[in-house]
């Protein structure tokens, strides 16, 4: 290593690139605010990770070194070719991934921190020797603790959007109760950690009870969640794995983990909020668990709603020509068929003909927050004729077609109209009072939600049945 590196002037150096990753992860937030500016944020993003990488993985070398554990050339060696397998894996999943799939790659990337979080704890616990001062201690208590809730919380968040586990709730008797247990129980067991001063192996009892007891909340947390709520659940383990590497921060004393972390931890906070709002639920009662799981029952499905009209492709191409305002509302479905493309070019051509075309977009159509507007973007739709939700729901009784594609709950008026269903008092875009609606879906088959839709047996509703892609790709053609 040379005389500049061994010198203090790494730990300068060090510092001073943290403040300026620090900075870079802000900026990148900053960024991925606006549709204009995503792409720089991502930037900045990933030129903050580098640098910080670099950075630590420097730091830990001479760290190694000063202790004369290992030379310093030997923990770069170990540490990057663990960093290159890690990427190789990384890169792979990244590439293959749909994005329809991205929930649940994100719940197991939670998972990781949980992980990684409980792991550093006990280590850290270790490395003392167990005689740590009680503020040290209690990081290590709470660090663990926050991580072995995140780590089987999203391991079940995973297995049920993965549909490796059932996404009803699982709702044992008492289970506020219960969960409120082990909150105390390991409040206690925290204050004996803490009591329990140099005495390494019996301190280890207590940590290890209460990591037993955080897994088994961390589990019971979502387990308890029904399936049309798992959005704010990821959302909220996002949030939880955020305040996880912000523990690891500070048993690590590491600060930029610790400014990352309350990064990741606030901003996941902040949307689990705003998708509670979206869906007209109780953020505190998510926090707690046991959410979306008090609801109603089974929405109606056996209801007789009447009769449900069709319509072609051309059908379709005609009522557009005709039409001087249309608005599109997408779904999971336009991903799963990959129908932006298409999409964006019937409202060229649409544009073309002087007919007014804009999107309305549902908080949480799709499966994972600003999923909608990432393909539209993709398929180069222009950002201002993209709207929320709550900026085009008055626009609807002057809209004269409205193309429904690929999107069911979001559209759903029993969320307004039947108090027992279980999506009752959802905020949902009202396009049931354009002129007409026409529905794109292969089946009369429930959404993700698994509730029936009124909307497709209304009188002004016309079901176009099909893949959404070749659809579309048929009313282009027809537009001529
Ligand atoms: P959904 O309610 O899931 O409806 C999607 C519809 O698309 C289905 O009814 C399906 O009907 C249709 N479809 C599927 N493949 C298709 C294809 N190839 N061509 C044409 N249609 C196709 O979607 P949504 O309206 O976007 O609502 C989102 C739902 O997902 C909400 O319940 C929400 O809570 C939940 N969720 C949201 C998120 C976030 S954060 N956005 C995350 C997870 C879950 P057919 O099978 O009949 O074709």
């Amino acid at each position: 290593m040379s005389d500049f590196l061994t010198s203090d002037n790494l730990f300068g150096l060090v510092t001073g690139a943290y403040i300026v990753a620090g900075l870079l992860f802000i900026g990148a937030l900053a960024g991925l605010s606006r549709h204009e500016t995503a792409k720089l944020g991502n930037l900045a993003g990933m030129a903050g990770m580098g640098l910080a990488l670099l950075a630590t993985l420097l730091l830990a070398a001479q760290k190694a070194e000063i202790a004369r554990e290992r030379s310093f050339a030997v923990t770069l060696l170990l540490v990057l070719l663990m960093m290159a397998a890690g990427a190789a894996v990384g890169a792979w999943r990244a590439r293959t991934v749909e994005m329809t799939g991205m929930p649940e790659l994100v719940a197991m990337l939670h998972s990781f921190v949980g992980l990684a979080a409980v792991l550093v704890g006990i280590n850290s616990y270790l490395e003392l020797d167990g005689h740590a001062d009680a503020a040290h201690d209690v990081e290590v208590f709470v660090g663990v603790f926050i991580g072995a809730v995140t780590f089987t919380g999203s391991v079940v968040a995973w297995a049920k959007l993965s549909g490796r586990m059932s996404s009803a709730p699982l709702t044992l008797p008492g289970r506020h109760l219960l969960n409120l247990a082990v909150i105390v129980a390991s409040v206690l067991l925290m204050a004996w950690f803490v009591a329990l001063d140099g005495e390494l192996a019996l301190g280890l009892v207590p940590l290890l009870a209460m990591t037993v007891l955080a897994l088994l909340l961390g589990f019971h947390l979502v387990a308890a969640i029904g399936g049309g709520d798992m959005p704010v659940v990821v959302s909220m383990l996002n949030s939880y794995s955020g305040w996880a590497a912000a523990a690891a921060g500070f048993m690590l004393g590491n600060d930029l983990l610790i400014i990352t972390g309350a990064l990741v931890g606030s901003s996941g906070a902040i949307l689990s909020y705003i998708m509670c709002k979206a869906m007209n639920r109780s953020f505190i009662s998510v926090i707690a668990g046991g959410f979306g799981s008090d609801g109603g029952q089974a929405g109606g499905s056996d209801r007789d709603y009447g009769e449900h009209r069709e319509i072609q492709a051309d059908g379709v191409a005609e009522l557009l020509a005709n039409a001087s305002s249309v608005v599109i509302t997408p779904g999971y479905g336009m991903a799963v068929a990959q129908a932006q493309y298409p999409v964006a070019e019937m409202t060229r051509k649409l544009r073309e003909k002087g007919v007014e075309v804009r999107f309305g977009i549902h908080p949480v159509a799709g499966r994972l927050p600003g999923h909608m507007n990432v393909l539209l973007a993709e398929a180069k739709v222009p950002y201002d004729i993209v709207l929320e939700m709550d900026e085009i729901n008055d626009d609807f009784p002057d809209t004269d077609v409205v193309l429904v594609i690929g999107a069911n709950d979001t559209v759903n008026p029993a969320a307004l109209e039947e108090p027992g269903s279980p999506i009752a008092g959802m905020p949902v875009l009202e396009v049931w009072n354009a002129r007409d609606v026409v529905v794109f879906k292969r089946s009369m088959a429930t959404g993700y939600a698994g509730v029936q839709n009124p909307l497709f047996f209304k009188e002004n509703t016309q079901m176009l049945f099909g893949d959404a892609k070749d659809r579309v790709t048929e009313i282009v053609a027809a537009l001529g």
